[in-house]
């Protein structure tokens, strides 16, 4: 039976793999508290005990602006982690799946990102993810990396929908920034798309990258306004009446942000043989599921 090992089991994404990776095999799905990923030893010694065949790591160092003043834990975690799991995974001969972002990229793009475009990153959580991307591709020559954007899910800690909603409710006036696009990505379907990769992986050794994203574009304050509508439409509890868009220099934060950030599919697709769902559809999903998870 194959053995998996996912890291990060708690975050969002990782939540939303969990019930998609029970069905592959025999997971062994552990939290910082068990892996810290961190920690070099941890890491070689989880392997070592464990000896799974796929690796998949949704465990990283996600908070982009703290990253700006804690440059040493980012790259701990998104760059130097990555490669010793890599390392591990040739001594054990394991496959790693590994999941990076957008933020490999500068934003200057004004057609969507494919697989061959130069990565170029502005800020300390970007560099930090793709110190990881060339660590893997470094130390072991069985590797899926899956890089994805501006993600949301119904567990975890935080995202973009969940503020909007507690925004929403607490205040009648907001400022959205309009000028930075890309594609929510709803974690289930990242999940959904991780999980087919695995589910049709050939036994001959893989080096991929792939992007995966929901399909369609969107400001941030295209999607905050559809986050209120569809909320609306669930009966959250809303006090909002108005959003205005407002550039991203009316909104400074200490990491630069990608202005375009739009990933393309097309390799993707090919591999799984399908195409991913709207991001709105989505986003009504995830909020139908949120209320109920909340009721
Ligand atoms: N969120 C986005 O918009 C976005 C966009 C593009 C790509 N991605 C990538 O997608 C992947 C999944 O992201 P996500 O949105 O699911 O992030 P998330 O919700 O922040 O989950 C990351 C998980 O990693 C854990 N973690 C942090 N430091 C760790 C450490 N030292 N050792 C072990 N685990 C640690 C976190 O635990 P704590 O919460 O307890 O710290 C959390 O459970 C990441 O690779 C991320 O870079 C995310």
């Amino acid at each position: 039976m194959t053995k998996l090992l996912l890291t990060g089991k708690n975050g969002q994404l990782g939540q939303d793999l969990q019930p998609l990776l029970t069905p592959l095999g025999e997971l062994i799905a552990l939290g910082k508290e068990e892996l810290d990923l961190s920690n070099p030893e941890q890491i070689r010694k989880a392997l070592h005990t464990h000896q799974p065949d796929l690796i998949i790591n949704a465990g990283a160092y996600t908070a982009v602006d703290q990253a700006e003043s804690e440059p040493e834990l980012a790259h701990a975690v998104n760059g130097d982690a990555p490669a010793i799991l890599a390392q591990c995974a040739e001594q054990i001969g394991a496959r790693l799946f590994h999941i990076s972002t957008d933020y490999v990229f500068d934003g200057q793009n004004n057609q969507p990102y494919t697989e061959q475009d130069s990565p170029n990153p502005m800020g300390v959580y970007g560099k930090s993810k793709l110190a990881g991307e060339a660590g893997i591709q470094n130390h072991c020559h069985n590797y899926i990396i899956v890089r994805t954007a501006w993600v949301y899910g119904t567990y975890g800690k935080k995202n973009f929908v969940k503020t909007m909603l507690r925004l929403g409710k607490e205040r009648e006036e907001l400022n959205v920034v309009s000028d930075q696009v890309g594609t929510p990505s709803w974690t289930h379907d990242i999940a959904q798309a991780i999980a087919g990769l695995i589910a049709n992986l050939p036994r001959s050794p893989l080096q991929k990258i792939y992007h995966f994203t929901n399909s369609g574009v969107a400001s941030w304050y295209d999607f905050s306004l559809a986050v209120f509508e569809e909320a609306q439409g669930l009966g959250f509890p809303l006090k909002i009446e108005r959003v205005s868009p407002i550039p991203t220099a009316d909104y400074p934060t200490p990491a630069p942000r990608p202005l375009y950030s739009v990933l393309s599919g097309e390799k993707i697709a090919k591999a799984l043989g399908t195409r991913p769902p709207q991001w709105r559809v989505s986003l009504r999903k995830m909020l139908t599921q949120f209320a109920k998870e909340n009721a």
